[in-house]
């Protein structure tokens, strides 16, 4: 037979260990029984383990250095989540709170704080205290029977176990991880995209050791005609943060029955809270519309979810971007709440011809006479219009087995301006006119 494998035991075991002793101290003393001698043995025992862990770097992870009862407070706040039992030993030991986390109450008595440390416990709770600025737990409110909660992702970090990948209710994931250099726009745009980042990276410089006011956010609004890149920018953030980004539609979100939108919000923004991510929220031009112009209740409505809508997104701490197609209808006293605002700009002849560049797929073969300048220069198309279309003629490429050549470029770029719903002729597509093909390709 094999020996038994020691058990592999994380550094903050030990801290788990301790919490577990003492609550099953606190229980039987609340039966009145004294603690015997060889449990304050054991306890003494952990006691030291626990502090020469924390002297050697067992909550790294935190990256903060904390106070003892600080690290107490997240050692007992994570427990039950670091150490299931720990959730059912805690439910029993504070019977009328609803969650298996512990509140200041029972901190109090499971720490054994004295009048003194008491007063420590409430200062290393509040809103100021390392705990809560640096967000490592939660609390709903200064009521002492309020669960605290570690912060969402704390756990998983401390354990070093992946952070769990769910996407916040009423948003979905964008897969896309593109790269400063993907990126095709004016150097000023880019240059306040980078200033945007700033805001994030620099966060506890500026709003901790500075004392800058912490105005939440950042909140960014990026404003242009559909296809110039907000998305694929608000992409290029978060790969650069190495965060998700998360897109939220609005439309999805605001629901039609009064009230439901304020739950779906906080649910949002509660699963949010805490985690490393980029939020997105398309079409925020439904938030810009004039305030005033109130002419049912509904409406009314409509305009309250909408300035709370706002100030939920103001107040997150945590990068959103808002994108409008629409820089018009921009009340100035709005734009004036964002810290960054950036208007994306349809592409001009030379960005368009890198984007063509960028978006013929680099591995299909090319007709020789498909100069990317000049199909910059010969039609005034969108980012996202000239994706669409170089993926259109490389597929009518596939099929007819030849190279990406004119004629499928021009039928590509004919279909893609059709979707427009005008009436074309080929004199709009200019310089492409001679390559289009009345019949298509196909027949
Ligand atoms: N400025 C740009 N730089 C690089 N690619 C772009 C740019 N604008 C658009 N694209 C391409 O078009 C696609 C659609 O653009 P998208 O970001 O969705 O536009 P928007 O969000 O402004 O409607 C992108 O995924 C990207 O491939
Ligand atoms: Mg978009």
């Amino acid at each position: 037979m094999s020996e038994p494998r020691p058990a592999v035991t994380h550094p903050l075991g030990v801290e788990w260990s301790r919490v577990e002793l003492l609550a099953s101290l606190l229980s039987q003393a609340r039966r009145g029984r004294e603690a015997p001698e060889n449990r304050l043995e054991e306890l003494r025992r952990l006691q030291a383990q626990v502090e020469a862990g924390r002297a050697n770097g067992a909550w790294r992870a935190i990256a903060v250095p904390l106070a003892a009862l600080e690290y107490d407070v997240l050692a007992c706040a994570a427990a039950p989540e670091a150490e299931p039992r720990l959730a059912w030993v805690f439910q029993n030991l504070q019977p009328g709170v609803a969650q298996p986390y512990p509140t200041a109450a029972l901190l109090h008595e499971l720490l054994a704080l004295d009048s003194e440390s008491s007063h420590l416990l409430y200062a290393a709770l509040a809103e100021g205290g390392t705990l809560r600025r640096a967000d490592l737990i939660q609390l709903e409110s200064d009521d002492p029977f309020q669960p605290i909660r570690p912060a969402s992702g704390v756990t998983a970090r401390l354990l070093g176990r992946p952070p769990l990948e769910t996407a916040p209710p009423g948003a979905t994931r964008v897969t896309l991880s593109p790269s400063w250099e993907d990126l095709i726009l004016p150097a000023s745009r880019t240059a306040m995209l980078q200033e945007f980042l700033l805001w994030i990276r620099h966060r506890s410089r500026v709003f901790g050791e500075w004392g800058g006011v912490d105005c939440g956010g950042p909140v960014a609004l990026f404003s242009g005609p559909s296809g110039t890149g907000k998305t694929f920018a608000a992409a290029v953030l978060a790969t650069e943060l190495g965060w998700p980004l998360y897109r939220v539609d609005l439309g999805r979100l605001v629901s039609k029955y009064i009230g439901e939108t304020e739950k779906n919000l906080n649910r949002l923004f509660d699963a949010a809270h805490g985690r490393p991510m980029v939020l997105q929220f398309d079409e925020a031009d439904s938030l810009f519309s004039k305030r005033g112009e109130v002419k049912e209740a509904r409406d009314r409505y409509a305009n309250m979810e909408v300035s709370h809508l706002l100030a939920r997104i103001e107040s997150h701490q945590g990068p959103c971007i808002l994108t409008t197609n629409l820089r018009r209808n921009l009340d100035p006293a709005f734009a004036r709440r964002f810290q960054v605002v950036a208007d994306f700009p349809r592409p001009a002849a030379a960005a368009r011809a890198l984007l063509w560049e960028r978006l013929l797929p680099p591995a299909a073969p090319r007709a020789s006479d498909v100069d990317t300048a000049f199909l910059g220069e010969a039609v005034n198309l969108t980012g996202g219009e000239i994706r669409n279309a170089a993926l259109h003629a490389a597929f009518l490429a596939a099929e007819s087995g030849r190279p990406i050549g004119l004629p499928e470029i021009t039928l590509a770029v004919w279909r893609e301006l059709s979707k427009s719903g005008r009436d074309l002729s080929p004199a709009d597509l200019g310089p492409l006119a001679p390559w289009f093909p009345e019949e298509g390709l196909l027949c």
